[in-house]
């Protein structure tokens, strides 16, 4: 069995294929960051517009990669959301008119359950109950993973995503964009202790929600308090500091998630489980609480279609489909129970 993945839910358009073993075939990604660099975001309509560009060829790329003709191909996997509805749009419609066209399923998932896709990809053993942090551009959440792709939302952000705290951060400190990947190469020497800056809500040890947005202003605050050269002077050790108090606070939220629900192994997912420093410390804290936690391979942290199929490929070995299949800009996960 061989599924195709796509991914259109932002600005990367992403297609991979993947087979029921879990091996990847293969893997495009087009990215438009440089695209939306020059506004500094995302802009929604010209994201759709440049997914509807590289959607053809980038398939096209995948089943060369691959070895395969869409006739080898069985099923079709997109996400239908959560995300940007123009571009969720343009993939799904896309995916289901191909695979209407060669008489083939295709099913729309749920995105972050697809991030979740690329850790089954990295470590197969992964298996329910246990604990996902998704950390995203978008998204900020813990849940329990439950047999059958269910699913038990623990906790998620108030505000910011930890992403989004990274970005905007580093958008402060004039860093380039997406700032997450730079200002965690900027501080990768400096000195984490070197400011104090906010942890929020670790003082409520009984619940999962995260906060963010305090310390965006603490560090719009520290920067507007430094002159132009001690910003440059100071960068590295702006950057450590900025960066340990988000890890921190994952980091130190996830122990607790995984303390409570009495669980070994713990998913990291979404575009910040790629940093280094995340990694680093939530690989230490398992082995001294007893847990092992589990991240996609580096490349495919990001959004990519291979996590798609990855997930679909996961659902198609039970015969476990959402029921719903429309695509909506916000949405639970699909198998979101209560409790
Ligand atoms: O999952 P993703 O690719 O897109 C969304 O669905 O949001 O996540 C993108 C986010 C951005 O905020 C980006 O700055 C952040 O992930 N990111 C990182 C790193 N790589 C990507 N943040 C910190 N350190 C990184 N190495
Ligand atoms: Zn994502």
């Amino acid at each position: 069995m061989r599924i195709l993945g796509i991914e259109t839910s932002c600005d990367e358009t992403g297609c991979g294929i993947v087979d029921e073993t879990g091996a990847i075939l293969a893997h495009t990604v087009a990215s438009q960051v440089d695209v939306h660099a020059v506004y500094g975001g995302v802009v929604p309509e010209i994201a759709a517009r440049a997914h509807l560009t590289a959607l053809s060829p980038l398939i096209s790329q995948a089943l060369r990669e691959a070895g395969l003709g869409l006739g080898d191909i069985d099923a079709i996997a997109y996400t239908r959301g959560p995300g940007l509805i123009g571009a969720l749009l343009v993939g799904a419609t896309f995916a289901r008119a191909m695979a209407r066209s060669v008489g083939i399923p295709s099913y729309g998932l749920h995105h972050l359950e697809g991030h979740l896709g690329a850790a089954y990809l990295a470590d197969p053993t992964l298996k329910p109950p246990f604990v996902i942090l998704v950390a995203s551009g978008g998204h900020t959440e813990m849940l329990l993973a439950l047999p059958g792709f269910q699913y038990r939302m623990l906790g998620r952000t108030r505000d910011d995503a930890a992403g989004e705290a990274f970005d905007k951060s580093g958008k402060l400190l004039g860093l380039g964009y997406p700032a997450g990947p730079i200002l965690a190469r900027a501080g990768a020497h400096g000195d984490r202790r070197a400011y104090a800056l906010p942890r929020a809500l670790l003082d409520r040890p009984d619940s999962f929600e995260f906060s963010f947005s305090g310390l965006k202003t603490a560090v719009a605050r520290l920067v507007a308090s430094l002159d132009e050269e001690a910003k440059v002077a100071k960068q590295a050790d702006l950057c450590a500091s900025i960066e340990e108090a988000i890890v921190d606070v994952l980091v130190r939220r996830a122990v607790q998630a995984v303390q409570a629900h009495g669980v070994e192994q713990l998913a990291v997912v979404g575009g910040v489980a790629a940093n280094q420093r995340l990694r680093q410390r939530l690989a230490e804290a398992g082995v001294r609480e007893g847990f092992r936690a589990v991240f996609p391979k580096p490349s495919l942290c990001g959004d990519n279609g291979v996590m798609m199929a990855a997930i679909a490929a996961r659902r198609a070995n039970e015969g476990l489909w959402p029921q719903d299949q429309t695509v909506r800009a916000t949405m639970p996960w699909d198998g979101l129970v209560a409790g």
